[in-house]
């Protein structure tokens, strides 16, 4: 497969909201290209797919840890921050793909699990054996299992406490996640100062972003229940201080899995501001819960929950990642709802979630992906695909824990999916074999062989999502409709930059979730008499009323987006 070479490589564009305007993709480097034959993904064989990510309109990737680690947890257990397991490859390999993604105008974000490391972490072996020495305190040891009753269990699959008595130090140490990996303790400065050490090694090393794995769970205390505790909050402040000053431009994402109310705290004040960006994990499952309910509901109030956020802070809206599709976020009733369409085989759970990727979930239907991406590209916020999920990848439920949705890239029908050239049972995981999504039938060869295919939509939305800075840059505002499965809203952004003019703009985005063609009315009040014009084609659709109304038809879960105004401006034929 080649991807035509770009004309110009002018490296990275200046722009300081550069966050706001990006897709931004998750690549596990274990999980993409096997450049020399041993079985798992590197470094290497990632950079050699750059020019694959550039022309799908990638502008930043991020990189689940590549650190040196036992790999009990994907890798999210690191044993070294400032080294990289040697089977991904070397640090110099990393400088190289920092300067080539830069060369494509592409950013690097890498993810860091500063709440917790591996055990086999030199800083615990040390802490466990010597307690009076420099690592003694480095880690949240205690006499007694005891304390911190009110802070829940993560993992409750495989974990019984947050407590594990080590029999070395014949003391308790507390963890928020395995009990592999120990908690740091956030109250000793030299931890502290360790992992502002770490953040300036990577960002040396030319990053441009860092996610902030499990953010909120830093701080603990016995009054709370060891989530966002203010202490947390103060040193991400101290963080993004140092980061603003010594590397503007760069950004930290939050990973906080909570409530509108209290991710928004990880974005602090106009004043304070903490994380650039944080995932919308809210909005995540009301998606998936629209789609079988055929209600628009519950997505409609999540979004037009009043949530202020700082200038320049920016959500990353996404539909699948790297873990389960997490359901904490939803009341009882709907997360059992979810579980009887999404996870109806109990192999499809996962803690408190469901372990599977996006067409599975989706049952492979085309209107249901595309009408998913719809929503992905136009919400507020940043979009964040999954490695993938653009060709609309298979899992495989028969592997342990989330490895069900980590397989191989699917590249080309032969061997190993393309992915690599090792005997095929060498491979970290084996490629998706299954009826329906086997690489021989789901690859990114074929479906670049077919217009049709869903890797040219996802890449075709992409690009039209690029060509208006309103999605990234503009606010949301909710629309009345008088059908309980459509949800709607208009898009508007004052500042010019779209590539069709400086005017502000205006558009109009529409989604039915029934699962039969409807005619809906959207009330528009101040856009009374204006013409609407489709985003794809620049096809007319009827004018709005002037009482503000319009009424359209929608087919089979399906969505529109549509501009608000002059034909020029919606950027096909008119
Ligand atoms: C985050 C990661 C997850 C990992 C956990 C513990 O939630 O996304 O994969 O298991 O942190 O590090
Ligand atoms: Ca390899």
């Amino acid at each position: 497969m080649t991807f035509t070479a770009p004309i110009q490589m002018p490296g990275l564009a200046l722009d300081p909201q550069w966050y706001r305007r990006a897709v931004f993709y998750e690549v596990m480097v274990r999980s993409f290209v096997d450049s020399n034959g041993d079985g798992a993904g590197d470094l290497s064989g990632l950079i050699s797919r750059l020019d694959y990510l550039q022309w799908l309109g990638v502008d930043a990737l991020w990189l689940p840890p590549f650190y040196q680690s036992p790999l009990r947890d994907g890798g999210y257990d690191v044993s070294d921050f400032h080294a990289i397991l040697p089977e991904f490859g070397t640090l110099e390999e990393f400088r190289d793909l920092v300067t080539k993604a830069h060369e494509r105008n592409m950013r690097i974000v890498i993810d860091y699990p500063l709440n917790h490391t591996s055990d086999a972490h030199d800083w615990f072996q040390q802490s466990r054996e010597d307690p009076e020495g420099p690592y003694g305190d480095f880690y949240v040891w205690r006499d007694t299992d005891e304390e911190y009753k009110n802070i829940r269990i993560i993992f409750v699959d495989t974990e019984e406490s947050n407590w594990t008595f080590d029999p070395v130090r014949r003391q308790f140490f507390f963890h928020r996640f395995f009990s592999h990996q120990p908690d740091l303790n956030f109250e000793n400065p030299a931890v502290r100062e360790a992992v502002f050490d770490t953040v300036r090694f990577w960002m040396d090393l030319g990053v441009d972003g860092i996610r902030l794995d499990a953010i909120p769970y830093l701080f603990e205390t016995e009054e709370g229940n060891g989530e966002g505790e203010p202490e947390t909050h103060q040193f991400i402040r101290d963080l993004r201080t140092m980061i603003d000053r010594d590397y503007p431009g760069r950004i930290l994402i939050a990973e906080a899995n909570q409530w509108p109310q209290e991710v928004v705290q990880f974005f602090g004040t106009e004043e304070e501001p903490e994380c650039h960006m944080a995932f919308d994990f809210p909005v995540m499952p009301r998606i998936f819960y629209s789609l079988r309910s055929q209600q628009a509901g519950e997505l409609i109030r999540i979004l037009s929950e009043a949530t202020d956020v700082p200038s320049g802070a920016g959500w990353g809206v996404f539909l699948r990642n790297h873990d389960e599709l997490t359901l904490e976020m939803v009341s009882e009733e709907y997360r059992q709802a979810m579980y009887g369409w999404y996870a109806y085989d109990p192999r499809m759970r996962s803690n408190i979630g469901i372990r599977r990727r996006l067409a599975p979930l989706l049952d492979n239907s085309r209107a249901e992906l595309e009408l998913a991406h719809a929503l992905l590209f136009s919400l507020k916020g940043s979009p964040f695909l999954y490695y993938g999920d653009e060709i609309g990848m298979g899992d495989n439920i028969w592997l342990p824990d989330r490895d069900s949705s980590r397989t191989p890239m699917q590249w080309t029908p032969d061997r190993n999916a393309g992915f690599s050239t090792a005997d095929p049972g060498k491979l970290y995981l084996p490629v998706v074999q299954s009826l329906v999504y086997n690489y021989n039938l789901v690859n990114v060869e074929s479906q670049l062989a077919q217009s049709r295919s869903l890797l040219h939509w996802v890449r075709n939305v992409i690009h039209v999502r690029k060509a208006h800075p309103t999605f990234g840059l503009g606010e949301l505002r909710m629309l009345q409709t008088d059908h309980e499965s459509v949800l709607a809203f208009v898009r508007e952004y004052e500042g010019s930059g779209s590539q069709f003019g400086d005017a502000p703009e205006k558009i109009l985005c529409v989604f039915s979730f029934a699962h039969n063609p409807v005619s809906v009315t959207i009330q528009m009040d101040e856009l009374g008499g204006s013409s609407l014009y489709d985003l794809f084609g620049g096809g007319q659709f009827p004018t709005i009323n002037e009482d503000g109304s319009v009424t359209l038809t929608l087919g089979t879960q399906s969505f529109y987006w549509l501009h608000v105004g002059e034909s020029h401006f919606a950027g096909g034929r008119s």
